[in-house]
């Protein structure tokens, strides 16, 4: 060894020992929050990890979710880590309203560059470019979109009994009366995290007063004091009267498994159970538009967003390129049973619902989905669910009417 290159050895070695340890090699992780833990949603979301890992394969990937559907516990974990300073890299979000919980002036960054940069507003639908703008800014990368509205049954036990999936809700009492004569439960249903009545109310709010009426609950033109809100209530009373009686204990997943032991006829839930059902191997379901909901799509999408001070926020700007790209969302998708937020996906990928759930997405009137952070601030969309989830338990029709109707005044969208 020449007598240079040894003071070049010796002298590398001393810096390496006496370097402070953030002078090692560059930190290399990336924590992405997120709430999904059921079947499905794990498999979607490992999906993207793995597009991710074959690009940045030095990355350590820190799995953050926070288990509870719908971010029933989730939300409040975050909101705690945001205001602490303590943010994970990037988190999902709905795309819609739900992001100015987390005050996003103040804690994330805007991503109008990025999508400039990436090309998507070319590629991304314009409705949802309009449902993820808030304050002239975008703050999330969509992934998916998803529809609430869907009856999910199960296809053998609708056969054996001579029924169709009904259309109105006077159908639906007539084929549960059927089903409930036989023995098997006709709505399958399950309570436990809190939101699931809210997300099924506000579907039979949909079917009960359509595109344009429910639209107009979260704008002030449809009055909650509305007698076809009184009906819904009444309806979705009578609904509760043909549920499995163990729905306190279960989840949107546990409250499936109804189905696919063929002891339950239907259940009304987002499309997430699609994802579920292929996490199971289970395919003797069926789908339809719950009653009075054909034609109308009931959406959301989630999406991801960058806070502000994120500990590795160039492996996050990486991510969110992820999630936005193509290959992406046709790796997330199929798994998670939903549609890609890009327009150009290749269908081939996907299973026959959600085939139809893309035609449906092009071709039906849509309406946003509160209980996922599409049509109201998170504090009234919270209010809406609780709400309706005490209905559930007091069946008070007059009480529960009155309490939506101050709930949007609080809103500030009522009188
Ligand atoms: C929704 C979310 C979906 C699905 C569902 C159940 O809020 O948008 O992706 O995961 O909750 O957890």
């Amino acid at each position: 060894m020449s007598r240079r290159i040894w003071w070049l050895v010796v002298a590398s070695l001393l810096l390496w020992t006496v370097a402070p340890a953030g002078w090692a090699a560059p930190a290399s992780k990336l924590e992405i929050f997120s709430w999904w833990t059921a079947g499905g949603e794990a498999e979607g979301l490992a999906g993207l990890f793995s597009v991710y890992k074959k690009l940045y394969p030095n990355v350590e990937i820190i799995n953050a979710t926070v288990a509870g559907g719908a971010g029933a516990q989730a939300k409040a974990v975050l909101a705690t880590r945001l205001t602490g300073g303590d943010p994970p890299d990037s988190f999902q979000v709905h795309a819609g309203l739900e992001v100015e919980k987390y005050n996003p002036a103040r804690f994330l960054e805007p991503l109008d560059d990025m999508f400039k940069s990436e090309g998507w507003e070319k590629v991304l639908p314009k409705d949802l470019l309009t449902l993820l703008r808030y304050q002239g800014k975008f703050w999330s990368v969509p992934v998916n979109i998803h529809r609430a509205n869907v009856l999910w049954y199960n296809r053998k036990v609708f056969q054996d009994n001579n029924l169709t999936p009904p259309k109105t809700f006077d159908e639906f009492f007539k084929v549960a009366d059927t089903l409930k004569a036989k023995g098997i439960v006709p709505f399958v249903f399950g309570s436990k995290d809190g939101w699931e009545a809210g997300h099924v109310f506000e579907v039979v709010l949909v079917g009960t007063l359509g595109a344009d009426g429910y639209r107009g609950l979260w704008t002030g033109k449809t009055q909650w004091t509305d007698a076809r809100v009184t009906q819904a209530l009444n309806t979705f009373k009578r609904m509760l009267t043909y549920v499995n009686t163990d729905h306190p204990a279960l989840t949107w997943d546990g409250a499936g498994q109804y189905l696919i032991d063929g002891k339950g006829a239907m259940q009304i839930m987002g499309d997430w159970q699609d994802g579920w059902f292929q996490s199971k191997r289970y395919t003797g379901y069926g789908w339809a538009p719950p009653p009075g909901t054909a034609g109308i799509f009931d959406a959301l999408s989630d999406s991801f967003a960058l806070p502000k001070g994120a500990k590795n926020r160039q492996n996050a700007v990486n991510w969110l390129k992820v999630v936005g790209s193509r290959e992406g969302q046709e790796a997330f998708n199929p798994k998670k049973g939903s549609i890609c937020a890009r327009t150009d996906c290749s269908t081939a990928l996907f299973n026959q619902y959600l085939q139809s759930a893309a035609r449906d997405w092009k071709t039906n009137a849509l309406v946003p989905s509160v209980m996922h952070g599409a049509a109201a601030f998170e504090s009234w969309a919270t209010k809406f669910k609780d709400i309706v989830a005490l209905f559930v338990t007091s069946g008070d029709v007059a009480r529960t009417q009155a309490a939506l109707q101050s709930a949007c005044r609080e809103a500030k969208v009522c009188k």
